[in-house]
This record gives structure tokens, C-alpha cells and sequence, in this order.
């Protein structure tokens, strides 16, 4: 079959070899959302409102998110949180009714729909659940095909790189098959080869891993990972706790809200609504090298959960007895025991210590309103301990 050619958009041929590394993108080493880099793609207070026979639906509800070059995130969150409603946003394929975007140096919303589709033949490479590859091309015309479109590479480059890519993905035996006569997990690195032919600096998968067994679903996720290590910047939406486990930072959606990232980190294991609410009823301290946590017993809150920095545990003498580290949780009861026991929280000696603290108010509306959370509380309080790297620490 010849391999047809769109050549609709004419864009500057511009080589590019699969090994070298994009312009101004370093691979991220730190995993860190609070990164001093200047992020690649920047998500501003973004709303996506869909009109229904049944009124107005808010998807997303004011999204603010930075990524960086080279990271690997992927986000999270229960059927019908907006996961690939967010994703759509910056794809395209559905735009924002209110907010801004920008990755490098373009606006997405000063695009038009013709701008937006060149942008994206060289920006983003896209993955999807069901495979969508075009089922009357072979393997290797399906990756040809996108750079047919954009034209960023000669006609017999096209050829070579398609095929070194189907060799990148393993699929060297396989590239004159069609679709249908190949396993699903083949058809999916396929689509990751395709999703590399103009040799974007990001990529975006949607569930790239929800239609193949747990093996294949690895392969997938190895392949992720290298083209990470190439500094690729990759964003996977995703209900599987395996592609979450690979990437250096994971987000929480829940009901069309980011989850503040810190306490998503901190306390994985309570349900998504209780993270969201934990977040937006907490108030942000910050405590300096020897400053007391809380002097008086009537201070003592419902909740403090350690964001950052160290806080030291001091006996009345003012000698150090012991540390609590960044991650940890410390109930209302560990803390009376702390001061009944004569003893003081102060901030540690890194630097300044960055808490979420929690009012007993608003510990009681979230205890009252989240089973997972009250779970999580009771065995707290009962055993009147600090909670530690998903861990309760029993003596402290
Ligand atoms: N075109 C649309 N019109 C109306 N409502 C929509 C539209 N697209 C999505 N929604 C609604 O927006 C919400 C978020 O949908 P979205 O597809 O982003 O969820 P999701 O997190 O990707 O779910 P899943 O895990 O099932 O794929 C859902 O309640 C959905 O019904
Ligand atoms: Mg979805």
C-alpha cells in the first residue's frame, strides 16, 4: 500500500535526531513541585463549564498547575473527576471557557483552531485507552502519517524514522502489519511511536495502560519511563496505581479540583473528597528555628500536619529529645501529651517549618463528613501518636 501524504501545512523541514535531547529541556531530577526551573506548561484558574439539558456543569473548577521539563506526572482521580477533561485542555480538543494556558513560549488561548492543530503535529505526542491508530494503514504507515502532516522531516527521512521508532518500541518485526493483526499492548506501543514522529518535547496519555494486561501494561510503562529519562515531559492520566508508582509526581483530581499536593503526598491513603476538604480548611503557618509551635494548651489545634522543614521536641530544660520530620502527622492528643509531659514543639534547624494545621472545628466537620478520614483520626487519637510515612509511629 503507498503511503500517503498530507501536505496540507507547509512547515520549515527541520531535521531532528531521535537521540538529541529538546532545547531548553533538561530532564527533571527532582521530582519537586517546587521547582526554581521556568515551567514548561502553566495552567491558570482554568474552568471548563458544559451545558447539559440539564443545566450548566462545572468540570473543572479553577485549575492552577505548573509542570516541568522532564517530569513524569500523572494524575489521578475517581470516573467522571475531570482527568481527561483537564488533559482535553491541553490537547485542544476541548478548549477552556475561562483561564489560560501557556506551555514555552505560545498561548493556547490565542490559537485558532488551524494554529492549534500545527502547534500540536510538533508539540504533543497523544496517546489514548483505545489505540486509534488508523486501522486500513500498516504499523509503519500510521507513524509516518503525522509527519506526513507536519512535514518537520524529509519524505525518505519520514520512512527512516518511523522505522527506527517501531525498532525503539520493539516492534521492529512488525511494521507492515496492520492494526488487527497485532496484540492490543503492540498496538499500544505503536501508538507511542506514533505519538514520538514529529518528536515532541511532551506527551499526554489518556489511560494509556487501561485496556492491556498488567505485563503488557509494564512494557508500556518502561517505554514512558526512557522516554523520560530523554527528557520528555509526560503527563498520564490514569486509574492504575502501577503508572502512578512510575511517575516522579502524581496529582489528585476530585471533582473538577486539583488536591493541594502536599497533603495528596502526605496522607495518600485517605479518599480523594477528604484530601480536597483537609486542603481547603486548613490554615498554612510557617515556624522558624526555635520558635514555639503553640505556647498555651488552649492553642493546641485539632490537627498539624508537617509540610516542610523539621520540628524539634525540647525538654524543659531547652535540651533537644527528639525530631519530627517533613510528612508528619501529629494528632491532638500526641500534642497535649507532649506539653502535659512538659516538653515543647519548636522549629527545627534546617529551615523554617511549613505546616497545614487543622482548627478541632474543622477536624470534627471532615471526621463527620469522611469515613476514611475518621478511620484514620480514630486510630490516631487512640493510640495518641504521630503518623509517619503512611506509618502510625507508636512511641515517639
Ligand atoms: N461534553 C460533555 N458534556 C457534558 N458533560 C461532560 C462532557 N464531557 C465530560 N463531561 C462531564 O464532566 C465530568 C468530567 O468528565 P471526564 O471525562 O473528564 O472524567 P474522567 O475523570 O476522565 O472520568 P473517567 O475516569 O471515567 O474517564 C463528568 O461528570 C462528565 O460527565
Ligand atoms: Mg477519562
Amino acid at each position: 500500500m503507498p503511503i500517503p501524504r498530507l501536505s496540507t501545512i507547509r512547515l520549515p523541514g527541520k531535521k531532528k535526531s531521535l537521540e538529541k535531547p529538546e532545547k531548553n529541556i533538561k530532564p527533571d531530577s527532582s521530582a519537586s513541585n517546587s521547582d526554581f526551573r521556568q515551567p514548561l506548561i502553566e495552567m491558570r484558574d482554568i474552568y471548563k463549564v458544559y451545558k447539559t439539558n440539564a443545566g450548566e456543569f462545572t468540570a473543572l473548577k479553577g485549575i492552577n498547575a505548573d509542570f516541568y521539563p522532564g517530569q513524569f506526572v500523572s494524575i489521578i482521580g475517581k470516573s467522571g473527576s475531570g482527568k481527561s477533561t483537564l488533559l482535553n485542555m491541553i490537547t485542544g480538543i476541548d478548549r477552556p471557557s475561562a483561564g489560560k494556558i501557556q506551555i514555552g513560549d505560545t498561548y493556547l488561548q490565542n490559537l485558532t483552531e488551524n494554529q492549534f492543530s500545527e502547534w500540536r503535529g510538533k508539540n504533543l505526542g497523544i496517546v489514548f485507552q483505545f489505540f486509534q491508530l488508523l486501522p486500513m494503514l500498516s504499523l509503519l504507515e500510521n507513524i509516518i502519517l503525522p509527519m506526513d502532516f507536519c512535514q518537520m522531516f524529509t519524505p525518505p527521512e519520514r520512512e527512516a524514522r518511523a522505522r527506527e521508532l517501531l525498532e525503539m518500541v520493539g516492534l521492529g518485526d512488525y511494521m507492515d502489519k496492520l492494526p488487527t493483526a497485532v496484540s492490543g499492548g503492540q498496538v499500544q506501543c505503536a501508538a507511542i511511536a506514533r505519538a514520538l514522529a514529529n518528536d515532541p518535547p511532551i506527551i499526554v496519555a489518556d489511560e494509556p495502560t487501561g485496556n492491556l494486561d498488567s505485563k503488557t501494561a509494564e512494557m508500556v510503562l518502561n517505554l514512558i519511563d526512557e522516554l523520560v529519562m530523554k527528557g520528555k515531559t509526560v503527563l498520564v492520566v490514569t486509574h492504575d496505581e502501577a503508572v502512578a508508582r512510575h511517575a516522579s509526581r502524581t496529582l489528585v483530581i476530585c471533582d473538577g479540583e486539583l488536591v493541594d499536593e502536599d497533603i495528596s503526598k502526605t496522607l495518600p491513603h485517605i479518599s480523594h473528597r477528604s484530601m480536597l476538604m483537609l486542603a481547603n480548611q486548613s490554615v498554612d503557618f510557617t515556624r522558624n528555628h526555635g520558635e514555639e509551635l503553640f505556647s498555651r494548651e488552649s492553642e493546641i489545634p485539632g490537627l498539624v500536619i508537617v509540610i516542610d522543614g523539621d520540628l524539634d521536641i525540647r525538654n524543659s530544660d531547652g535540651r533537644k529529645s527528639g525530631r519530627i520530620k517533613t510528612g508528619s502527622v501529629l494528632s491532638n492528643r500526641y500534642l497535649r501529651n507532649t506539653i502535659s509531659n512538659g516538653k515543647v514543639l519548636v522549629g527545627g534547624s534546617r529551615k523554617p517549618a511549613r505546616l497545614k494545621v487543622l482548627s478541632n472545628n474543622n477536624l470534627q466537620i471532615i471526621v463527620n463528613q469522611s469515613r476514611s478520614f475518621r478511620a484514620f483520626i480514630e486510630e490516631m487519637e487512640a493510640n495518641g501518636t504521630i503518623f509517619k510515612d503512611n506509618e502510625l509511629e507508636s512511641s515517639i
